[in-house]
């Protein structure tokens, strides 16, 4: 029988040796170690081959051990088996168990995604130096005698990259998906258009990448309205991803089970993309790609030809994302130049509709028709709900939790993202040393405290929320490592938010997995920020409660 959980809690921490992110749901540790030496072999089935290459390539670098793959276990041999169990389907397709005794490791699941996620624990039992890229000396790597069974709570486990802002490199989202990985993460949203830059090579609209990928400046400092007197930097900035850039993206993503949901938002934050084709605008007034930040009334028209338009651009998307869920995004669209244009407003008498928000609407509804036609399911930002939501669409609550709460309660499937916990660009703590941020304050206990199931839902509205996701934008993070420093450790706090059962969560418990996570992190060259003081207690209540 596995022990209480307040004992596996103390046990754990008096072993100090093991602190796996995010805390397993079960843990018992015993005595004493299992040592991996140059011939310990893996053992795996052909389908769990290329987890067994995985895992090889993971210890390598550091051990310097090129592990022998073999089908069978030699009698009598050490060796870190990997299996796949059908006894362990009550643990789901992501779930594991992770045993290790004198003679070796075990890792089972009933699917290969549980395999891959007891790798990772594996990873996290070794000391920190397994993440170096080079052989360092003398290091025993000894793993604790434990035993594991683990599930995650929730099935989308999110982060969001915002590569419109600024164009993060491919090589840079691939260090971020095995980040994600390492946290048993299994959602990348990557947000690819905004009014300051178009990242996605569209074949049939080379203009869009042409033009709109690139802007001539950069506002330099915090946004306010007044900009009269605003700095502009002079360095033209920009970039994309061809086709095959985000093929590999997706293939590098999916080798870690991870899924990246594209982002093209309509029909607000749209300049880049009507700066590149100027029929997509409601004004005859020539744009440039936007300089600077904040919501803009620059929006796509609502003409057939648009419509037609931005479904060539989601075709296109399908064709790369194999993605169940394609985001549209839909927030922040102001609604000044509809109401000014009399072609939109001739667009709305004729389809009947009373208002901008219905018109709104009636865009969201024509892409989740092809989508859904197309065999996907759209998502987009809460704004959705205003003007009626589309039959199938999922919401993403980002403005706090109502728009979560409203669409479970109406049936629709949502993902919480809220502002007051989730968004890793604000700031992490009152230091004045703190980079510039977009604004906000959210400490990592205050990420930590994050619920995702609101009390307002009854049990079965609740099975409509599918998860949480921390989203980085990037107005004011312009290169990699400004964004690991204002997603780490967030993201690790996240991790526990959508796999550690709740009664488990711990911020103490956490904080003390952080100090030795810390290590791996430093390792794996992630210019995190490192907690302070400050951090080290969960306060009764956050400031705004007061
Ligand atoms: C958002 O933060 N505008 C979704």
């Amino acid at each position: 029988m596995l022990p209480t959980l307040a004992a596996v809690a103390s046990l754990t921490l008096a072993q100090g040796d093991v602190s796996i992110l995010p805390e397993p749901r079960s843990i018992r540790v015993g005595e004493g170690t299992f040592q991996i030496r140059p011939d310990t072999v893996v053992v795996a089935p052909n389908d769990l081959r290329a987890k067994a290459e995985q895992l090889r390539g993971y210890l390598c670098p550091a051990t310097g051990f090129e592990l022998p793959i073999v089908g069978r276990r030699p009698r009598g041999k050490e060796a870190i088996v990997l299996a796949k169990d059908a006894k362990l389907a009550k643990l789901g397709q992501e779930g594991y168990r992770l045993v290790v005794n004198q003679t070796g490791v075990e890792i089972r699941s009933a699917g290969e995604a549980g395999v891959f996620y007891g790798i990772q624990s594996l990873r996290q039992l070794l000391p920190a130096d397994v993440f170096r890229q080079a052989p360092i000396a003398g290091v025993r790597w000894a793993v604790p005698i434990v035993t594991i069974e683990d599930q995650p709570r929730f099935a989308w486990r999110g982060s969001m990259m915002d590569s419109a802002r600024w164009f993060m490199p491919k090589e840079f989202v691939k260090k971020y998906l095995d980040l994600l990985a390492l946290h048993k993460l299994n959602t990348l949203h990557l947000h690819l258009t905004d009014d300051q830059g178009w990242r996605i090579e569209i074949k049939k609209y080379p203009k869009l990448t042409e033009i709109g990928a690139w802007r001539a400046q950069t506002l330099v400092g915090h946004y306010s309205d007044n900009l009269k007197e605003a700095k502009y930097d002079g360095q033209r900035h920009g970039g994309f991803y061809s086709q095959d850039d985000l093929r590999e993206i997706v293939a590098y993503a999916a080798a870690r089970h991870i899924t990246v949901v594209p982002e093209i938002e309509m029909p607000g934050h749209a300049q880049a993309a009507i700066a590149s084709y100027p029929e997509l605008g409601n004004t005859d007034k020539t744009l440039e790609v936007h300089q600077t930040w904040g919501v803009n009334e620059n929006v796509f028209n609502v003409n057939e030809s648009t419509i037609l338009f931005l479904q060539d651009v989601l075709s296109e998307v399908l064709e790369i994302f194999p993605s169940k869920f394609i985001h549209i995004g839909g927030d922040e669209c102001p609604k000044k130049q509809w109401r000014e244009s009399p072609v939109a407003q001739a667009r709305k008498k004729e389809l009947g509709l009373k208002d901008e928000d219905e018109l709104q609407s009636w865009f969201v509804r024509r892409m989740d028709t092809f989508l859904d036609g197309k065999g996907r399911r759209l998502i987009g930002w809460d704004e959705i709900l205003e003007g009626g939501l589309a039959e199938g669409a999922t919401v993403m609550s980002w403005r706090g939790v109502q728009g979560g709460i409203t669409a479970a309660k109406a049936g629709h499937d949502v993902v919480m993202t809220p502002t007051s916990h989730l968004y890793f660009d604000y700031r992490q703590s009152r230091d004045p040393g703190e980079p510039l941020a977009i604004g906000g304050f959210l400490p990592l206990a205050r990420v930590y405290s994050y619920e995702p199931i609101p009390d307002e839902l009854s049990a079965d509205e609740a099975k409509r929320v599918l998860g949480a996701q921390g989203n980085v934008w990037t107005e004011y993070i312009s290169t990699p490592k400004r964004f690991e420093y204002f997603a780490f450790p967030r993201v690790c706090a996240l991790a526990e938010i959508v796999w550690t059962p709740r009664e488990q969560k711990d911020y103490a418990r956490f904080v003390a997995a952080l100090k030795v996570h810390g290590k791996r992190l430093a390792a794996l060259d992630v210019n995190y920020r490192r907690p302070t003081e400050a951090d080290a207690t969960m306060p009764d209540r956050f400031e705004d409660e007061e």
